[in-house]
């Protein structure tokens, strides 16, 4: 399942965030209001029980969360995605992966892991901003797989066609959300238009 939570106040961020003369306070705070945006969206078929709930003048029911849910951004640029998702579930543990993408091969090269016990009793979400050939999301998925996680959706600001089909394809039971698919990749794996490095841009590192 792949889709694009096309949203006018998310739109909004994202056409301002591509802009080169955005700079790296900006980008992040942007960055983090749309994740606050789409969280809503890539939760909202999360199982909940009945619980009973006593207000101040009778007793009633409320609904509850059946599994804890882990965030898990990829690092570098997952982070400022993290803050938004936060704002929004401050409850969740963070799992930590890092992955840098070999500019030569375009593949993911993993430095970090660490993550809570127990994963395969929670809802895993993966997030990082940009799926390009979708090398790091698959490993990221994979991963959390290894380390026992059973419920897991991945979530991304930008989305290449070519990322989203290897990630359905090594993964159909993952849930895809994007805030925009974009056109497709250039020949340095570079999306189109994209919006450049995330993670040179969130962090003031554009060389
Ligand atoms: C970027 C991005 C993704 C990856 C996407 O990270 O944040 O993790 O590239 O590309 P892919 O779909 O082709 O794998 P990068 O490896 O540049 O690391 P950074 O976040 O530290 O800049
Ligand atoms: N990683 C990025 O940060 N941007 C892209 O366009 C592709 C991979």
């Amino acid at each position: 399942m792949f889709r694009t939570l096309d949203h006018p106040l998310i739109a909004g961020e994202l056409t301002r965030l591509r802009e080169p003369s955005c700079p790296s306070p900006e980008f992040r705070q942007r960055l983090r209001r749309i994740a606050s945006l789409m969280a809503p969206y890539v939760t909202e078929d999360l199982e909940t029980q009945v619980v009973p709930c006593t207000t101040p003048l009778e007793i009633t029911s409320g609904r509850h969360l059946i599994r804890e849910i882990t965030l898990v951004p990829v690092l570098r640029a997952g982070l400022a995605f993290l803050d938004g998702f936060l704002d929004m579930i401050p409850q969740a543990s963070v799992a930590h992966i890092g992955l840098a993408r070999n500019e030569e091969t375009l593949l993911p090269e993993p430095y970090y892991i660490k993550h809570p016990p127990a994963l395969h009793q929670r809802d895993v979400i993966v997030l990082d901003p940009m799926l390009a050939t979708g090398g790091s999301a698959v490993e990221a998925v994979r991963r959390m797989k290894d380390a026992g996680a059973r419920n897991i959706r991945f979530a991304c600001l930008v989305a290449a066609p070519e990322g989203v089909s290897a990630l359905e394809t090594a993964y159909p039971e993952v849930p895809v959300f994007a805030a925009a698919l974009d056109r497709c990749l250039n020949a340095k794996g570079y999306i189109l238009p994209g919006l450049g490095d995330a993670g040179d841009r969130m962090f003031g590192t554009c060389p």
